[in-house]
């Protein structure tokens, strides 16, 4: 029997319970709270947004980013740091803005990322421009706009960037970003400080390159930096990393190069799952002091999911119910293509009903999933949920990071609108885009016009 079943046979153990008590004790950990039964964000109905906006939708709450800029800020407090925001994470114009205002710097990896950073409204001298490789143009770009440094990665990019610096008549300032060979111990595509990935520069051939910059006149040495990888939830991996790097640093100072920086990158981790750990940011801040204390060099940390990713929800409406033998299936009208990381890396999730259902309403295990035609279109797997009705909506939490800046329109899914939050009001920050406006960005070739 393949319908729907309209009582469906439920289990109602405690511990098939999780977004209960997700939803009592701590939803507060992922940027939304309760009120009278009713998820918020801030002050907004989550409720209210949907029917202002449709969904599937990205919403964002502003104090939850600040929060977290500022605790981080407060954490590193006693040493001269800076912190250039993981544009990647989240690219809207609102939350750059947010965060500009506040005095962070950018961390960039495209013209794109450099369009928009400017156009938000950061310092340029701020910007820091990471990535294993940049076009020429992007890297016209970032020498004319007289940002803080290009990181690069290889000797070819070295020379690639002193020429064009030489063509613009100016000095290029770069930072070598090394390979410090560390395993952060984390999802295998996000380990990016091992020496078998195409990251960074060798630490065997470190001197070799910074003297290659030293004999290039368009270009300055003026930091090292390294990104060891993502959702990393203590001091550990970063000071593995710095007692690494620590050697070439002091080398190089001995060599006589004018160091400003040493960037130990992003990764800071976030909470996704009720039993995550979650970053204690001022013991963070005090191993990272401490073990930089004698160390003359600003420290420069490039996060992006640890500001943004607990800020975040995805909005979502069930479209129907399924049963098939004893599979149940929640459809809803997110998919695959608004939020990737579920397919990409089996990433979980934790998924809310936006009115919260009775306490002791049936609980069901069930595939949450979206519409597109393909087995890795889903968001929950075997998740124990109150079996919702169609047209409940529900929060996908903790998408504040690489949900939209890694949405497609696969299917012919306009990619989903962002809404930023701020005590009780709500600003649609960017439309849904309309499928004509997608068609007219085509063409028909002459022979078939
Ligand atoms: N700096 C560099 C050079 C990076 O490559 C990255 C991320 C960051 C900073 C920021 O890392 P975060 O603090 O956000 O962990 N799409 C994946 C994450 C890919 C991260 C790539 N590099 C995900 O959804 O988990």
């Amino acid at each position: 029997m393949t319908e729907v079943d309209p009582e469906p046979r439920t289990d109602t153990r405690p511990e098939l319970r999780p977004d209960h008590r997700l939803l009592r004790g701590q939803a507060e950990r992922f940027g939304v709270h309760i009120v009278d039964d009713q998820l918020k964000m801030e002050g907004v109905d989550l409720a209210a947004v949907a029917a202002a906006v449709d969904t599937p939708a990205f919403v964002y709450s502003s104090a939850a980013v600040t929060r977290r800029y500022e605790g981080l800020r407060a954490a590193l407090s006693g040493r001269r740091t800076k912190i250039c925001y993981a544009v990647k994470a989240n690219s809207n114009q609102t939350i750059l803005r947010l965060l500009a205002r506040a005095g962070a710097g950018a961390d960039i990896v495209s013209g794109g990322e450099l369009e928009r950073a400017l156009a938000a409204g950061f310092d340029p001298g701020s910007i820091v421009f990471s990535g294993v490789g940049k076009r020429d143009r992007e890297i016209d770009a970032a020498i004319a706009a007289r940002i803080r440094a290009i990181h690069v990665e290889s000797v070819e990019e070295v020379r690639r960037v002193a020429a064009r610096a030489r063509a613009q008549g100016a000095v290029a300032p770069i930072a070598l970003r090394l390979n410090p060979d560390i395993d952060p111990e984390t999802h295998p595509y996000l380990a990016t400080g091992l020496q078998e990935t195409k990251f960074g520069i060798a630490m065997a051939d470190a001197l070799e390159v910074a003297a290659l910059v030293a004999n290039s006149p368009s270009l300055r040495l003026c930091g090292i930096t390294c990104h060891i990888g993502s959702q990393i939830h203590d001091a550990t991996p970063f000071l593995a990393g710095l007692a690494r790097l620590r050697g070439i640093v002091d080398e190089l100072r001995v060599r006589r190069f004018d160091l400003e920086y040493l960037d130990l990158g992003g990764g800071l981790g976030v909470a996704y799952g009720l039993s995550d750990p979650s970053v204690d940011a001022p013991s963070f801040g005090e191993a990272l002091t401490a073990a930089t204390a004698d160390l003359d060099l600003e420290l420069v940390l490039e996060p992006g999911r640890y500001l943004v990713g607990n800020a975040g929800v995805l909005l979502t409406r069930v479209l129907t119910r399924k049963q098939s033998g004893d599979k149940r299936f929640v459809i809803v009208d997110a998919a695959m293509n608004d939020l990737i990381r579920p397919a990409l890396y089996q990433a979980y999730h934790a998924i809310v009903p936006v009115r919260l259902p009775a306490a002791d309403a049936p609980t069901v295990r069930a595939d949450i999933v979206g519409p597109i035609c393909e087995c890795g279109d889903f968001f929950a797997r075997d998740r124990p949920i109150v079996w919702p009705a169609a047209g409940e909506l529900l929060a996908i939490l903790s998408a504040g990071a690489y949900g939209s800046t890694m949405a497609s329109t696969y299917n012919t899914r306009p990619v989903a609108p962002e809404i930023v939050v701020r005590g009780d009001t709500f600003a649609l920050t960017r439309p849904r885009r309309s499928v004509a406006a997608m068609i007219a960005d085509e063409s028909y070739p002459p022979w078939l016009a």
